[in-house]
């Protein structure tokens, strides 16, 4: 395995191993990695030649200078847990490598990033997409590989690759979870004790909201899964969102065509939390 810092380095190592006609899967991450993220590895590794794992707090999609601050950074530990995975190349490049210039780019991804996440962090998609399509453009790999953890994520990006005509195979992976049904976060180190001991309601009401459907319409599973975790007195919901899997859009009713996701951010003290579930058709 080797670490590169540089865009000219990395690309130096990609452009021989394509001039051989080897495949490159590429897994983004943050870092401070856990087995969610090395299932994507895995993955990659089963279905390319090469794996390129990048490492890189993207400061532009964070809309909260204090979660950008607090943010878990621990490169020594992560390339010891790549070392034992598929990883052929680690790429952490510094801010300045990523944005030499400000990036002014504006994405317009219409309905998919007016709700949800990109409700309640302005600015968070646009953020994402400028790294992503900085590192697709680097990496320039056959396959990416997303987990759908971050729901919403996946969406903005497939819908980029489309927008941008990128021959990019966009791979969507499931949710890691702990022993308990925590769903794997970067974020869950950060949670005090009895947060952490509570969080894993957030899945449970979630199981229960698979089992409520079509008993209760969905407005009334939201109000149900909602009130659950705020009763606690730890969590606190932010949103609970049934919606199509495609369109994003909020669903009325459970016989509306198509899978639907339900999608949901809590507060743990001052950590925010993700996590979803599939209501299959
Ligand atoms: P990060 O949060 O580090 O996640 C990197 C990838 O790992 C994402 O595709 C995410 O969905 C996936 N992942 C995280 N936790 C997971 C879990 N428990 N199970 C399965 N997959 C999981 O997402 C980002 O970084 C950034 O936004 C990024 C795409 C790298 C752009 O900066």
């Amino acid at each position: 395995m080797e670490l590169f810092k540089t865009i000219s380095e990395l690309r130096q190592a990609l452009n021989a191993d394509k001039h051989n006609g080897l495949t490159i899967g590429f897994v983004p991450t943050m870092g401070a990695l856990h087995q969610g993220h090395l299932s994507l590895v895995n993955r990659a590794g089963s279905e390319n030649d090469r794996v390129v794992v990048s490492i890189f707090v993207n400061p532009t999609q964070f809309n909260d200078p204090n979660d950008l601050r607090n943010y878990p950074r621990r490169l020594d530990s992560d390339l010891a847990l790549l070392a034992d995975s598929p990883c052929d190349y680690v790429f952490a490049p510094a801010v300045e490598e990523i944005y030499p210039e400000p990036d002014n780019r504006k994405f317009d991804f219409g309905a998919l990033e007016l709700v949800m996440e990109g409700q309640f962090r302005p600015g968070h998609f646009n953020g994402v997409a400028q790294v992503v399509s900085k590192l697709f453009d680097v990496v320039k790999p056959d396959k990416a590989y997303f987990g759908l953890k971050d729901f919403q994520q996946y969406s903005i990006i497939k819908n980029m690759c489309s927008m941008l005509n990128l021959p990019i195979g966009i791979v969507a992976c499931d949710i890691v979870r702990e022993a308990d049904g925590l769903a794997m976060s970067s974020r869950n180190m950060l949670l005090t004790p009895e947060h952490r001991t509570i969080a894993p309601l957030i899945y449970k009401s979630l199981q229960i909201a698979l089992e409520e459907a079509g008993h209760f319409t969905p407005e009334e599973v939201k109000k149900h899964v909602k009130d659950r975790i705020n009763l606690s007195g730890l969590l606190r919901v932010e949103y609970f969102e049934i919606v199509d899997e495609l369109t994003l859009e909020a669903v009325s009713s459970w016989d509306q065509k198509g899978s639907k996701v339900g999608c949901i951010a809590v507060f743990a003290g001052k950590v925010r939390l993700i996590d979803n579930i599939i209501f299959a058709k």
